[in-house]
């Protein structure tokens, strides 16, 4: 698959005039995509059914003869002001039960039934009108599902549809109430009719409620994102794909993902360090123009898998963004970084977000490849360099990776509503195993956690999985490598309740869990030989051969043949310490990487990545900060 850039450009927003320039400047540049029309509902059809199409087909038609291919966006993220006199019940209401209004944008409620048909339609009245368009060779659905924190809805709307949809997983009261456990505080229910959504109660609604809740939200989404899907299918034969965001796990993205032909994603590294991130204030200063080093990566290689292998970058931060509490600028380089990262990660296309600064609206303070006068911006000659390179640097496509991580959705939903712990996170618990990973040198593949086949790897990680699925239970039983799972993986049924007897589960491995604590900030449990546990630790009893133990003497790794169980949350050193000891088990030989750097393998290339503020020597080669280089495998 040939790599490609684009990036993501609003006609709409610019006099017409302006469009043939802009167009060329983009092909001259070396860019092949453009996305387009995500936002444009209010030109699209200024009042119902009032259908302006003239404007798009000359857009389409501009940039399609500079050489162009358009990704066509559908525009209901953002529902123009007169749905809402068509639909007054249509936003979404938060937790507290207000209203989430109009005047910025996805305010909308995935339960309901009348703006779903509008967008059905909406959807299908532009893939009749472009879906043979020469131009138009692929399409997004909606924008960043979930973003705004928008996946969960308290609307009347939602209520309903939550009722239908337990009584079709439950079909009788009787069992709901067995499966929840609704006996304890009295909270049986005599019909589905009685049962609320599980929000403005006294204390805590019963865990079960809510991860159904969550589950329910989630295959909303999904049924949304079907629904436009399905219209575009009758109508193009083009890729459909959606711009999934970083550290967004409130719906199941391979759910999403199994509907749609790409995986996208939309790559803001630097605000995500500041706001989406924990760490200490020494990492964020050191990194506060690069972004984490890991963040990236980690988001590259899960929506490789949501996309079954094809995924882009929809979205690159080109520029210092608008929305994070602080907004510093890229190191220069970084934009180059970057997009080397995600093609070394497998990426088809990345796009460039976006081409010229609005100077008006939200996102005026937002860096474009221009400026809001249309002068190049800095990242321009970093876009220019990459275009250059990439031209000399044949396709090095992807290599299946030795070492798997199971990251799992429902597990993320069940630590939220249950984290025992006030800093007990699933994803930052995955981030922090794949950190170890990548400190290690190792290239990594995202796994569902129904993968039912993990022939191939030589080491796969399973961190905090509420349920073994049977698949992966059955995965792990023939699995020859070595296999790490744990903390409070395998702890939970299906429906909440402790799995019992208590403990993992595991084939062979005989482990109890007697008693979970979770450790505030500042509290651990040191291991011998050094390293420490935090934020979690189990006590485990059993006849499981111990491998590692606390100071005290407790088990803290277990083992049965190549399945490992670890009984606490290590902290970054003592995970990469961790996973050194496992890579020499399995065989597999881990880099002593400089502070930073990243390595990615693809199927013929090695590339270096270095993260840090400063130039780092390693393998007899000096790599520049914000540098990339590779050689040949
Ligand atoms: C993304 C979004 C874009 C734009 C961008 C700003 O989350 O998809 O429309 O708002 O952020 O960084």
């Amino acid at each position: 698959m040939k790599r490609a850039l684009g990036v993501c450009y609003y006609p709409e927003h610019w006099p017409e005039a302006q469009w043939p320039e802009d167009a060329a400047r983009m092909a001259a540049l070396g860019l092949s995509w453009v996305r387009i029309g995500e936002f444009a509902w209010s030109r699209l059809e200024p009042a119902p059914g009032d259908l302006r199409f003239d404007w798009l087909d000359r857009a389409i038609a501009v940039l399609g003869a500079s050489g162009l291919r358009v990704v066509l966006g559908t525009p209901t993220a953002t529902p123009p002001r007169w749905m809402l006199d068509r639909y007054p019940d249509m936003l979404a209401l938060d937790a507290d039960g207000r209203a989430r209004k109009f005047g910025s944008r996805r305010h909308y409620c995935f339960s309901h039934d009348g703006y779903r048909d509008a967008c059905r339609r909406i959807a299908r009245v532009l893939a009749e009108r472009y879906g043979t368009n020469p131009h138009v060779a692929a399409w997004q659905v909606d924008n960043e599902y979930g973003c705004h924190d928008t996946t969960h809805s308290y609307s009347a709307a939602a209520r309903a549809a939550f009722r239908d949809w337990l009584a079709q997983r439950y079909q009788s009261t009787q069992a709901l109430n067995r499966a929840w456990g609704n006996v304890f505080w009295s909270m049986e229910y005599d019909s589905f009719d009685q049962i609320d959504l599980p929000h403005l109660t006294v204390t805590d609604p019963n865990p079960a409620h809510q991860l159904a809740f969550r589950r329910f939200s989630s295959d909303q989404v999904v049924g949304f994102n079907r629904a436009q899907v399905a219209e575009i299918r009758k109508h193009s034969a083009a890729p459909i794909l959606h711009n999934y965001m970083g550290r967004v796990t409130d719906f199941d993205h391979y759910a999403v993902g199994a509907d749609l032909d790409i995986a996208s994603w939309d790559s803001y590294p630097i605000g995500f360090l500041s706001d989406r991130l924990e760490a200490d204030a020494a990492h964020k200063a050191r990194f506060l123009r690069q972004g984490d080093p890991d963040m990236q990566g980690f988001h590259h290689d899960l929506y490789r898998a949501v996309g079954r292998g094809r995924w882009w970058i929809m979205e690159q931060q080109p520029g210092p963004v608008n929305w994070a509490p602080y907004n510093p600028a890229p190191l220069p380089g970084m934009v180059r970084l970057w997009t080397w990262e995600a093609f070394a990660h497998g990426a088809e296309t990345l796009c460039y977000f976006r081409w010229r600064q609005a100077p008006f609206a939200q996102e005026q303070m937002h860096a474009g490849l221009l400026g809001p006068d249309g002068a190049d911006a800095p990242a321009m000659a970093e876009v220019a360099q990459v275009v250059a390179e990439m031209a000399a640097l044949p396709d090095a496509g992807t290599a299946r990776a030795r070492v798997g991580l199971i990251f799992d959705y429902t597990s993320c939903w069940a630590w939220e509503v249950q984290p025992q712990g006030a800093d007990f996170d699933m994803f930052r618990l995955a981030f922090s195993a794949y950190r170890a990973l990548r400190r290690a040198g190792l290239s990594v593949d995202i796994l569902p956690p129904e993968t039912g086949d993990l022939s191939g790897y030589d080491l796969v990680l399973g961190p905090g999985l509420m349920t073994i699925p049977p698949s992966l239970q059955q995965a792990l039983t023939q699995f020859q490598g070595i296999a790490l799972m744990g903390p409070r993986s395998g702890s939970k049924t299906d429906e909440m309740s402790i799995a019992l007897p208590p403990g993992p589960g595991l084939p062979g491995l005989d482990a109890r869990v007697d008693l979970v604590e979770s450790l505030p900030p500042g509290a651990e449990v040191p291991l011998k030989g050094g390293g420490r546990f935090v934020h979690w630790f189990e006590h485990l009893s059993g006849q499981a051969r111990v491998v590692r133990e606390t100071v005290q003497g407790a088990p803290a790794m277990v083992r049965a043949g190549g399945i490992y169980y670890l009984s606490g949350w290590p902290d970054d050193q003592t995970f990469a310490d961790i996973i050194r000891d496992l890579c020499t088990r399995a065989g597999i030989d881990p880099l002593d990487l400089p502070d930073g750097v990243r390595v990615r393998d693809t199927g013929t290339h090695r590339f270096y990545f270095n993260y840090a503020p400063d130039p780092v020597t390693f393998g007899g080669q000096t790599i520049p900060a914000a540098g990339v280089v590779w050689t040949e495998l």
